[in-house]
């Protein structure tokens, strides 16, 4: 038995509509006092590709959806360089409420997270997940080596292939890493059509 109340309550739900009625009202950590809305996240809950990014921003925060500020535009780019549509995946980040500033999240706030993070993946039940920076990969692999090292080389775990990327907002302050998340798109798409997962 789980020691943790929220995972005893999410383990007897069935849909991402029961989910986020929790999520909404959400109080675990700090971040539920400096939060405008949750963002819980958005798009195809069938969908065979998730894309998790790190925590809301501003915008964000504003609007209840996941990335769509600047960070946001570049990632719609970068769908659409893949041949993707925003709409037949779904996105969302390691931490749904914003962190004050957009400081990191911290490890405390990330595992009181994560249970949402877990069953939204339970249910969703991708093939692929694409992790979008630092937060993202340690909450779903653990830190285990730094993205340079990982990207473009996809890590199967438990029927899930995870293809590692850059944080989309890495390239608002270092233009180079644009080029670089360009070709991991590209070699997201080429995983895609050798696995023969159709989006
Ligand atoms: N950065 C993220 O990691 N997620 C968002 O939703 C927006 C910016």
């Amino acid at each position: 038995m789980s020691e943790d109340p929220l995972i005893e309550q999410l383990a007897k739900m069935s849909t991402l509509e029961e989910v986020y009625d929790i999520a909404k009202d959400c109080v675990r950590c700090p971040l539920s006092q400096s939060r405008t809305k949750v963002v819980f996240g958005e798009g195809d809950s069938h969908t065979k590709l998730m894309f998790i990014g790190e925590a809301p921003g501003e915008q964000e925060d504003i609007q209840a959806r996941p990335f769509v500020g600047r960070a946001g535009k570049f990632l719609d780019q970068l769908l659409k360089l893949a041949g993707l549509e925003r709409s037949k995946v779904y996105i969302t980040n390691t931490v749904k409420c914003r962190p004050p500033n957009n400081r990191k999240p911290r490890k405390g706030e990330m595992e009181k997270c994560n249970p949402y993070l877990k069953k939204q993946i339970e249910l969703i039940k991708p093939k692929v997940i694409c992790i979008l920076g630092n937060a993202s990969l340690e909450a779903l692999l653990g830190k285990t080596s730094p993205i340079s090292e990982l990207r473009g080389k996809p890590i199967e775990k438990e029927g899930i292939i995870y293809f590692v990327t850059f944080h989309p907002a890495a390239t608002l302050y270092n233009p180079a890493a644009k080029g670089e998340m360009e070709k991991d798109m590209l070699s997201l798409k080429e995983l895609l059509e050798k696995k023969k997962i159709k989006i």
